[in-house]
């Protein structure tokens, strides 16, 4: 792996290579191809964050899929700001469909459970949850999750689609926010 990287004014570590990613993300793909046989699942991906998790894992199912996507945000440099904002609401309709809500990271809980919602009033068949990394420690907004590639302690991270204040979504690994 590689070394400590600068990205505006902060340190970051090296935290999981991308081959430790790629794997996670290929097990997850496993299960949800077992779990929806035979089914055909719509996927909604949670903007910006998430588009490198939904992209990879898309990749890997063998089941029929749709896929969609919304825009929420609520992070601001390292903390999360409180207030969620949807940029880009849901335009498809998913009355009866079995739904697998896609996002980077569940750190407070309050992005998921303020959208959470918008999609059980239009009466999914089925909804479950699947994130690339969840940090339990930061819940203030609990959340049921179906799916968790990594479980993390409740530090800033960087890297596969997460970025601080705009930088470092295109990294293929993740970094670990560097304590002073
Ligand atoms: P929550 O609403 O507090 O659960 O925050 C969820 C959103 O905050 C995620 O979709 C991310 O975009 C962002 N976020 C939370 N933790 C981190 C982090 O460690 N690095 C980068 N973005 C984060
Ligand atoms: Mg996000």
């Amino acid at each position: 792996m590689s070394d400590t990287i600068t990205v505006h004014d902060k340190c970051f570590i090296p935290y999981l290579s991308s081959n430790e990613i790629v794997e996670k993300v290929k097990e997850l793909a496993e299960k949800i191809n077992v779990d929806y046989e035979g089914k055909r699942p719509l996927f909604i991906s949670i903007l910006n964050g998430s588009f490198i998790f939904s992209a990879d894992l898309f990749k890997y199912l063998k089941i029929e899929a749709e896929i969609c996507f919304i825009k929420l945000a609520s992070y601001k440099g390292t903390k999360s700001s409180g207030q969620v904002i949807t940029a880009i609401g849901l335009d498809t309709d998913i009355h009866g469909r079995d739904i697998i809500i896609l996002e980077d990271i569940i750190d407070t809980g309050k992005t998921i459970n303020q959208f959470l919602p918008q999609v059980y009033n239009q009466q999914p068949s089925s909804l479950k949850i699947a994130v690339f990394l969840h940090k339990p420690d930061a819940t203030v907004f609990p959340v049921k999750i179906d799916y968790t590639c990594f479980t993390i302690p409740d530090k800033f991270v960087l890297g596969y689609g997460l970025d601080y204040n705009g930088l470092g979504r295109n990294l293929p690994q993740l970094y670990q926010l560097k304590e002073d």
